[in-house]
């Protein structure tokens, strides 16, 4: 497995994955209009040509907001977010980002569990954020540190 910054040729394989993860996806043209925005580091996880994962981030000055985070079902509990999400740490430090930002689902236990265990603390909850269904969202935070 590779994890390499999002290019041209991994969108629609990343936004067919929003489809089938999220109830609210991020649509390809969305997708693909990051690769041109310079606030923007998408990273992806591959295999060959097979996108297994992938995080996408927007960072003004220090502070860095994760957008998304997903894995195939069928490549989950084998590394992949973790992976992605060191490597978007290492990277959004070398640019200069001080702290990362995100909400989760309040429900969303395997990435609680995940955000956790890369030292994510919870400060925060924004009531009613999320739809479809409708749940509120915990934010979380990490002050990055260079490693
Ligand atoms: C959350 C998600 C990205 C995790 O991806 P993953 O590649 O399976 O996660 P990893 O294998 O890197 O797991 C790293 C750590 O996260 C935690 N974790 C991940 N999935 C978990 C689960 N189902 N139950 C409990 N802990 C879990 C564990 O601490 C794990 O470390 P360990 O394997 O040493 O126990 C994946 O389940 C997913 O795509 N979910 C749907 C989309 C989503 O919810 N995205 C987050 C939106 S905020």
């Amino acid at each position: 497995m590779q994890i390499l910054e999002m290019a041209a040729v991994h969108t629609a394989q990343i936004a067919a994955l929003e489809g089938e993860i999220f109830s609210l996806p991020w649509d390809e043209p969305s997708i693909r209009a990051e690769l041109s925005n310079p606030l923007s580091l998408w990273l992806v996880a591959a295999e060959g040509a097979d996108v297994l994962g992938y995080v996408g981030s927007q960072t003004c000055f220090e502070d860095t907001d994760i957008l998304n985070v997903a894995v195939r079902p069928d490549c989950r509990r084998r590394g992949v977010a973790e992976a992605l999400l060191r490597e978007l740490e290492q990277r959004l430090y070398a640019r200069g980002s001080r702290q990362i930002t995100l909400e989760v689902r309040a429900s969303n236990l395997p990435a609680l569990a995940l955000y956790g265990k890369l030292g994510y603390a919870e400060v925060g909850l924004r009531k009613g954020y999320y739809e479809k269904p409708r749940e509120d969202a915990r934010i979380l935070q990490k002050q990055l540190v260079n490693t």
